[in-house]
């Protein structure tokens, strides 16, 4: 049997274009949403290239961030980047985070539960290192309609292709991130969709920073010219897009928040 192909993190620069910046978009909205109070220890689980973890700095003056990511090129991107004040990144998997218990006030996933094995065991973590009291949250693109390059996963399986669906993507439904965050015994639940968009200067610059997603920069390594032109062709079709013309998507990503109980 074939192994199924997996959604690798393996360039931070080429991931902020792709998808921090679409991440940053929705942080904004998730943490006017979240309300957090200042002078909070933060823990960034999946933190990635730093992307959420820069809003962080920015905007919840916190006492202190560790981001925890396992991809070695994300957290190298990361440890340069220039936003992201007193943070610190370390190697680390959401099911066994490096921290102790009760060691921080705030742990968050952005974009992440979706890619952990096994979700519930990802919340369960991070309630063991947050304080009685202090929050657990989380935001998700709603996978696949809300995902912002599901337009590219259509005409990819309109082709035939095999579509890479990240491996909890069941996750990432508001529904079942509510039953998640009351099985690992939060308190306060509370979800919500956040909507948001993004214009690319033309159709040729979307699809040229669609080329470099984890998934797409894997599979395009391996599809002939004629293939691709196939493709940018029915995607362009797919998105009405006019030559020279700004280019506007959405995407829809579900959040929900909790604090620990006492
Ligand atoms: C879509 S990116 C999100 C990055 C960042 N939080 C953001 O908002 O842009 C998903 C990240 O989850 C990380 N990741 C994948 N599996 C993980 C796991 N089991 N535990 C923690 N992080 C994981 C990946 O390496 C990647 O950096």
């Amino acid at each position: 049997m074939s192994e199924q192909p997996q959604i690798r993190f393996e360039d931070g620069a080429a991931y902020e274009t792709y998808m921090g910046l679409w991440s940053r978009k929705v942080g904004e909205q998730f943490l006017d949403w979240l309300k957090p109070a200042t002078n909070l220890s933060w823990l960034d689980v999946g933190a990635g290239n730093g992307a959420f973890t820069a809003l962080l700095a920015e905007r919840v003056k916190p006492a202190s961030i560790l981001g925890v990511d396992p991809s070695p090129a994300q957290l190298d991107y990361a440890r340069k980047r220039q936003d992201v004040g007193q943070a610190r990144f370390e190697a680390g998997h959401a099911m066994e985070l490096p921290a102790a218990d009760a060691s921080v006030d705030a742990a968050v996933m952005a974009l992440v539960i979706a890619f952990v094995p096994d979700p519930a065991k990802g919340v369960a973590e991070m309630v063991r290192v947050v304080k009685p009291g202090g929050l657990v949250s989380a935001y998700m693109w709603d996978w696949p309609q809300g995902f912002p390059f599901y337009a590219v996963e259509q005409v990819i399986e309109g082709r035939g292709l095999p579509v890479v669906a990240p491996p909890s993507h069941e996750a990432s439904r508001i529904q079942k991130m509510v039953e998640l965050w009351h099985g690992a015994g939060l308190v306060g639940v509370e979800s919500r969709a956040i909507t948001v968009e993004r214009t690319f200067p033309d159709f040729d610059k979307f699809w040229a920073i669609a080329l470099t997603g984890p998934r797409m920069s894997a599979q395009a390594a391996g599809l002939s010219p004629e293939m691709l032109a196939t493709l940018r062709a029915d995607l362009k079709a797919l998105l009405g897009a006019e030559d020279g013309k700004p280019l506007m998507l959405k995407a829809t990503a579900n959040a929900v928040k909790g604090r620990v109980p006492g």
